[in-house]
Formats: C-alpha cells, sequence, structure tokens
C-alpha cells in the first residue's frame, strides 16, 4: 500500500499554480452526454476521479480523446445505453451526476446506488424528488447487493417546472440543471446550491446552447432547449486546492504566492485566516498568503453551503487550529459524520474533543509524527499539513483518497520546501 512520508519542514515558501477544480470538472464531463457535437474542456486535473468519470462516459458510448496535457475532447454523439455500471459508480459518489443528463437526453437511465438502498436513499433524495418533478417515473430496485435507481420520462420527455430543494444539495442542483436543459418547457429550482461549480457547469452548458438563468444565486431559471452545439471551456481553479495551500503557507509559518486562484472564491478562509493573525494580499487571479509576520491566534468555524465557510476546509483548518495560541470551535452543519480526522489529529498530539456536530480545539498543541490515515480526501489533506509541523516523522496511509482529489499533490509540495515523498 502506498504511503506519503512526511517529515518536519520549514516554512514553506515559493509559488504554487492551482489546477482545475475538481468538483467543477466531474459536472462539466457528465453535461457532454446531453450533446451530439464536440465538447472541448481545457484544465482537466489528472485525478483519479476524473479517470473513474472517463471511465463511465465511455462506458455510456462518449469518446473521449486528451488532445494537449489537461485538454479533453469529448463528444457523446451515440449514446450506446442509459445504464452505468456498478463498478464505476461504487468508485465515487459523484457517479450520480450523469443521471441528469441521461434521463434529459435519453428519457430514461439506470444508474446503480453505490452502497445499497439503506444508506443510498437518503443522500439522493433531493436529486430524486427534482427529476420527479420534471415528470420522471423513478423507482429504486435491489438487485442481490445492489440497488438501482431506474428514471423514465412520459412519452412527450422532461416537462419543467417549480422544484423547491428543501438543503441547497450542490450535486441535487447539477443533476436537476442537466436534466432540465433539454426539457420541455421552463424550469425553476429554489433554494438552490450557489457554489462557483453551479456557475461553472451553467456557463459550460450556456456557452453549447442551454438557456440559463441565476446560477449563483438561490433561484434558477432553465428554458428547455431542443439541441446543443460544439463548445470549448476552461475549468474553474480549484477553491480546495487554492485553501489547501493558503493553510499550508499559515501552518508552516510560511509565505506562499498562489496562482491562478479566483479570490471571490475563498473569502470564507481568507476572513477566517487573517482572523487568526495570518497577513494575506489579494490580486486579480492570485494571492499571497505570510504566516510568519506575527503571531497565530484561534478562530471559530462554522461550516455553512457557499458563500459560507466550506465543509471541505474543515479539516485542513482543524489542523492549523490545532497549532493556533487559544481555543477555538468548529462546528460542521453539511455534513453528519465528518470529523474522522480529529482522531488522527489527536494521535499526534492535538487535543480536540468533539460532541455532536461541534468540535474543541485546544490550540498550541506540539504535534508528533505518528501513523495516521487519510480518512477521506480532505482529511487528508489534513493529515499532511499536521505532519508538516509535527516533530519527527508522519507516515500516512489511506492516500488514495488524497490522489482522488489533487492533482500533482507531492510534486507541488516539494516545490515549495516540504520535506515530503510517497513510498509503496
Ligand atoms: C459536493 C462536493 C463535495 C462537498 C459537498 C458540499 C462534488 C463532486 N462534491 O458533494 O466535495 O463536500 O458538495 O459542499 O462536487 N443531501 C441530502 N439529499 C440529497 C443530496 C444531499 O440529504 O439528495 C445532503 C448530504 O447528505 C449532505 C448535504 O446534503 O449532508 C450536502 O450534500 P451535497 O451538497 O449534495 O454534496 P455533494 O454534491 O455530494
Amino acid at each position: 500500500m502506498a504511503k506519503y512520508i512526511v517529515k518536519k519542514s520549514g516554512p514553506l515558501k515559493g509559488e504554487v499554480s492551482i489546477s482545475g477544480a475538481k468538483n467543477a470538472v466531474l459536472p462539466l464531463m457528465a453535461a457532454t452526454l446531453l450533446n451530439e457535437q464536440e465538447c472541448v474542456i481545457r484544465s482537466v486535473p489528472h485525478l483519479r476521479d476524473v479517470q473513474v468519470m472517463k471511465e463511465i462516459l465511455e462506458s455510456l458510448g462518449a469518446t473521449i480523446e486528451e488532445q494537449a496535457p489537461g485538454e479533453y475532447c469529448i463528444k457523446a454523439e451515440n449514446i450506446v445505453t442509459t445504464e452505468a455500471p456498478y463498478e464505476l459508480v461504487n468508485k465515487m459518489r459523484a457517479s450520480f451526476l450523469v443521471m441528469g443528463p441521461l434521463l434529459g437526453r435519453k428519457g430514461v437511465a439506470r444508474i446503480p446506488l453505490p452502497g445499497g438502498c439503506a444508506i443510498g436513499a437518503r443522500p439522493i433524495d433531493l436529486h430524486l424528488k427534482g427529476f420527479k418533478a420534471l415528470g420522471a417515473i423513478v423507482t429504486i430496485h435491489e438487485e442481490g447487493s445492489y440497488a438501482y435507481v431506474e428514471a423514465a420520462a412520459g412519452p412527450q420527455g422532461l416537462i419543467g417546472d417549480r422544484i423547491y430543494l428543501d438543503f441547497p444539495s450542490v450535486g441535487a442542483t447539477e443533476n436537476i440543471i442537466m436534466a432540465a436543459v433539454l426539457a420541455e418547457g421552463t424550469t425553476f429550482i429554489e433554494n438552490a446550491a450557489e457554489e462557483p461549480e453551479i456557475v461553472d457547469l451553467a456557463n459550460f452548458l450556456n456557452k453549447m446552447g442551454a438557456k440559463i438563468k441565476g446560477a449563483g444565486t438561490d433561484t434558477i431559471k432553465i428554458e428547455g432547449v431542443k439541441s446543443l452545439h460544439n463548445v470549448r471551456h476552461t475549468v474553474i481553479p480549484d477553491r480546495i486546492e487554492t485553501g489547501t495551500f493558503m493553510l499550508a503557507a499559515a501552518i508552516t509559518r510560511g509565505a506562499i504566492h498562489i496562482e491562478n486562484a479566483v479570490p471571490d472564491h475563498v473569502k470564507p478562509v481568507i476572513a477566517k485566516l487573517r482572523e487568526c493573525g495570518v497577513r494575506i494580499e489579494v490580486g486579480d487571479e492570485d494571492i499571497i498568503v505570510r504566516g510568519d509576520l506575527g503571531p497565530l491566534t484561534s478562530t471559530d468555524i462554522k461550516t455553512l453551503p457557499y458563500p459560507g465557510f466550506p465543509t471541505d476546509m474543515q479539516s485542513p483548518f482543524m489542523a492549523f487550529l490545532t497549532v493556533c495560541d487559544g481555543k477555538s470551535t468548529v462546528i460542521e452543519t453539511v455534513f453528519e459524520n465528518r470529523f474522522m480526522h480529529v482522531s488522527q489529529l489527536n494521535k499526534m498530539g492535538a487535543s480536540i474533543e468533539t460532541a455532536g456536530n461541534k468540535a474543541s480545539v485546544k490550540g498550541n498543541a506540539r504535534l508528533r509524527g505518528s501513523e495516521v490515515m487519510a480518512t477521506d480526501l480532505r482529511a487528508g489533506a489534513a493529515m499532511v499539513l499536521a505532519g508538516l509541523v509535527a516533530e519527527g516523522t508522519t507516515e500516512i496511509s489511506e492516500i488514495y483518497h488524497i490522489e482522488r482529489g489533487y492533482e500533482n499533490f507531492i510534486e507541488k509540495f516539494a516545490k515549495l520546501g516540504a520535506n515530503i515523498k510517497r513510498v509503496e
């Protein structure tokens, strides 16, 4: 099993360029299923999740060519099946994003639920609520250890309607937008997610001829169109990767110049780091982060849908708070069970107590190198950040999680002076 070996490193310094956003590129790739013409997507990061989505699209009949590094040409002229394979869908929750476009284009789709019905049904209820509102008949079937969602539109295809999301789910908003693009009439999504990745998806779809307004606000209007045309699009920079390198500068008391970033997308992270005493200068497309200019103090964070503090930054930020001066509180409101990294940080000498969705971080921890696990993608980044300032050596296992979502992670950290390597 591959591991990362991280040794205590000095202040990280230098420049880093941010890759295309994982959470933007996955829905963009799914959206190509709506289009018979050619879709060119640039700045596609080389990630495991992207590879999984590529294989799913290919299994459905799309052809995909990487015509230059990070430039994918995807053509879904012929959809050969409307059923996605379990072995691929099972690897990644975002696979479910192919359901909306398949249903919109072909009127039917059959997608497995990773993990089966019992735990699977609830977290996609809002996606299904949207498909049903557009007139699809949605059923869940169990087949041995798998469960599938089947959706079928009526003879006239999907028909636009008004959909209220009980929670502004990112994936449900994306799936419903994609289902509605070719539907008859107009769809409104209320209490929609406002994340930058939603805006990127709407921009991509509008460039290919869709009529979507209001992306980035809580009400999105989609007027159905008959067909779509060729498109070229560059993926937005990854705001979670941006935040991770901001924290790398902060926790190591270094100075990092982050290029190819959208400062507006990381406003809550900038605000919270400033509260902790980190100096941040913001340009049009770059951010300079200085953690070397004074004491670092505690703060409280509460995760929320965008534009609130991102849940994906919660664990890396918590790693940082363990070494700040004073007590911090972290409240997770987006996901129910997202404190798995706490036990790993405590193993490294942190003092964090949890009660429900609240964690109390004591601060001023003297972290020490340990054997820890990347319990999920962002928790893996948290372990690396902690390892950079821990005494001795930190061995991080289960790093495939990290490689699902961070492009050239080791190389980028090493270039900034981190003592980190990957071993088999
Ligand atoms: C996306 C991101 C993920 C991020 C999350 C929240 C991608 C590929 N992943 O995930 O990195 O952490 O947004 O910012 O973009 N929920 C339901 N029913 C539903 C859908 C969601 O109850 O039908 C719940 C989920 O269980 C969770 C919350 O809503 O508690 C947020 O989920 P959602 O916004 O849908 O996240 P994802 O799109 O899965």
